[in-house]
């Protein structure tokens, strides 16, 4: 692997550990303005120095991050559909390379959408998007999409989805926790982060889905609703990264989380 490409990569998967808090901002893209991220900036500036990425879309950068962050960008590039336009799979790429450089992010993504009537279309953006990544020493992303239908989270789909996202190059795959996820990393020779999902009904959930996540083999997580829709974000992602980052049980990540909302979050 190119030494940019490297480089980038190891900016969002912290050597020290080997792991990553990446947090997800890019709702809005299909789903507007999504309860507790109506306003990009309030909810991204309080969360941003304790995420180790932030996945926003270019609108979202520009418009409600501060350029001085040190934060690694990961910039969502695919998009043109909405939750009441006819499919979510319809995806093209929204954003150029060029302009991923000029925003200096440290990798792209985009969603990938695998036994849908938009399979082909979006699985050859992924290999452009792998091409220009190679030319320009920039990763790439690959979210495993299931769109709408929630139930398709199950392990022979998503093994299929992160192994055909790495077979065409991308460097990093985001999935979903399901059972049997170990199965979903030994078939996909990249690391793998798992989404969030919406919304869990307990910190203690939230805690064991990244812990039961880590420890069947993901590198991290991309988290975005169960951190910025909990009452504490802060103390929220503060406990993720614990698991994440200090390999805290879920107990002691729990722990930490009601400490943090008492008295600062
Ligand atoms: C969905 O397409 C987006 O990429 C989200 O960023 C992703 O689902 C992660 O966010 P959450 O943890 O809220 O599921």
């Amino acid at each position: 692997m190119d030494w940019g490409l490297q480089n980038r990569l190891a900016r969002i998967i912290k050597p020290a550990t080997g792991r990553t808090v990446m947090l997800a901002v890019d709702h809005g893209y299909f789903l507007g303005p999504t309860s507790r991220i109506e306003n990009p900036r309030r909810t991204i500036e309080p969360l941003l120095p304790h995420a180790d990425a932030l996945m926003p879309t270019r609108g979202v950068l520009r418009a409600s991050v501060d350029p001085a962050t040190q934060t690694p960008i990961v910039l969502r590039v695919s998009g043109g559909t909405s939750v009441i336009g006819p499919s979510l799979a319809d995806e093209g790429i929204t954003t150029t390379f060029e302009e991923a450089i000029r925003l200096n992010v440290s990798a792209v993504a985009l969603s990938i959408f695998v036994g849908t009537d938009y399979e082909r279309q979006t699985l050859l953006s992924l290999a452009d998007l792998v091409n220009e990544g190679q030319t320009y020493g920039i990763p790439v992303l690959a979210v495993t999409a299931v769109g709408k239908e929630l139930e398709k989270r199950d392990q022979r789909f998503l093994s299929l989805c992160c192994r055909i996202a790495a077979e065409l190059g991308a460097h990093l795959v985001k999935t979903y926790y399901c059972e049997g996820f170990e199965k979903v990393v030994e078939g996909c020779p990249v690391p793998v982060v798992i989404a969030g999902g919406p919304k869990l009904d307990t910190m203690k959930d939230v805690l064991q889905l990244t812990h039961d996540a880590l420890s069947r083999g993901a590198v991290g997580v991309d988290m975005g609703r169960n951190i910025w829709q909990s009452e504490h974000p802060v103390a929220a992602i503060q406990s993720v990264r614990a698991v994440v980052h200090e390999k805290a049980t879920v107990k002691q990540a729990l722990d930490l989380f009601e400490d943090l909302k008492a008295t600062r979050n």
